[in-house]
């Protein structure tokens, strides 16, 4: 066996083609498995089904445990499971992990149904959840309390990409029996493998930058086989796993996964700067940028500023009559209530994922209404830049 080690865009071409536990030979291309049911003819072939192959649907099924292993392979986890969606992997892996009694500790810079799972339903089965900001991390220490559970967040949170530092949150976990959760789907294991750095268990919702291609909804979870194998059977009767066709869809694209979000992760780090100098434009949050806040973290924790995250959020004149005229002057650039696919979207986060809180906690999170969340596509972005500033003159 040989022990080299090869750059991760071509080994996890090569792990999508072995398939490990799957006796079905080498195909080039994986294949669609919809069955809801695997036959058996013998007693001994059902026992050996139930100990490594695939039974029922809901239970186990090829498409999803290939996608699983690219996962897997790509965060540096033991085990990865698939999902029905990012919001099937959080609300089954937080029932797993925490019961009755127990107390969460979440950044307050968090995805709002995230922080509903644990708010609204979690709550109701006897789980606090304390919302804490976690641009300093002694507040999450000070939050700390004996029935800590998990610490959560997201490595780069909506809509202002404030970092979470993990390996300060992961000593806080481990040093109070804790587990440490976090999302990467802002930035991906193209930038980030948070289980390097301490992370217990990674959450992505893979259907934004991963899937990258806005055609199919699934989520995954990866952490230590014991974590995973303690969260299966929840996701069994929760009734989570991802379906065999969206699992299918997501392992073809992920075949192109690295030329795409790496482009889309350069491109941003390019855009983020032209905005940036751009007179309209007064801020600009995106880690590669000097400017932001928390830039020594950044270059601390990711390899490089071409390798962050393919999301940024800017903010123009807060002249609400011009945005109209802002948007349909953008000939690339479109809204779309999603992020992480192959042409470049916006939202304005205080009418969208926003509009629930009052104008003055939305302002001080640095979220004002003169905010747009852009999500990179893989146009050249020489293209973008120019579309950009052509469509800045609205504000002229
Ligand atoms: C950071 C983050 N985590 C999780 C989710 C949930 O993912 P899904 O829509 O796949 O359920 C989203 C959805 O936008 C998200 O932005």
């Amino acid at each position: 066996m040989s022990e080299k080690q090869y750059k991760d865009e071509s080994e996890m071409l090569y792990q999508g083609r072995v398939v490990k536990g799957m006796d079905f030979g080498k195909p080039e291309a994986m294949p669609l498995f919809t069955t809801a049911a695997f036959t058996m003819n013998s007693m001994t072939e059902v026992k050996n089904a139930y100990a490594n192959g695939f039974t029922y649907v809901r239970t186990s099924n090829p498409n999803r445990e290939a996608l699983a292993q690219v996962v897997s392979f790509l965060e540096g986890g033991e085990k990865s499971l698939i999902f029905s969606s990012g919001m099937g992997a959080i609300s089954t892996t937080l029932m797993t992990l925490v019961g009755p009694g127990d107390h969460i500790i979440c950044n307050s810079n968090i995805y709002g149904e995230t922080f509903d799972v644990m708010g609204k339903l979690l709550r109701k089965f006897g789980v606090e959840t304390e919302l804490v900001n976690f641009d300093d991390m002694d507040n999450v220490k000070n939050a700390v309390k004996p029935n800590t559970k998990v610490i959560y967040s997201e490595v780069c949170a909506n809509p202002t990409l404030n970092m979470c530092d993990i390996p300060a949150a992961a000593k806080i976990a481990h040093d109070n029996g804790a587990l440490l959760m976090i999302d990467n789907t802002f930035t991906t294991p193209i930038a980030i493998k948070p289980i390097q750095l301490g992370a217990d268990v990674v959450i992505n919702s893979l259907t934004k930058f991963m899937n990258g291609h806005s055609d199919s909804l699934g989520g995954s979870i990866t952490s230590t086989a014991e974590i995973i194998d303690a969260i299966h059977p929840v996701r069994m009767l929760t009734g989570t796993p991802g379906d065999p066709n969206a699992s299918y869809n997501m392992f073809k694209n992920f075949e192109t996964m690295y030329l795409r979000v790496s482009r889309e992760q350069a491109s941003a780090a390019k855009l983020a700067k032209a905005l940036e100098d751009h007179p309209h434009v007064s801020k600009v949050n995106h880690p590669s940028l000097v400017s932001f806040p928390q830039h020594e973290l950044a270059t601390k924790l990711f390899r490089s500023n071409e390798e962050m995250s393919g999301m940024m959020s800017f903010i123009v004149p807060e002249q609400e009559d011009r945005f109209d005229d802002f948007l349909s002057r953008l000939h690339f650039a479109h809204y779309a209530m999603t992020l992480g696919t192959m042409r470049t979207t916006l939202v304005h986060p205080c009418t969208s994922s926003h509009s629930h809180m009052p104008d003055a906690d939305r302002r001080k999170m640095g979220i004002t209404p003169g905010m747009f969340r852009l999500s990179t596509g893989i146009e050249n972005v020489d293209d973008l830049i120019e579309d950009f500033y052509q469509a800045l003159k609205a504000f002229d």
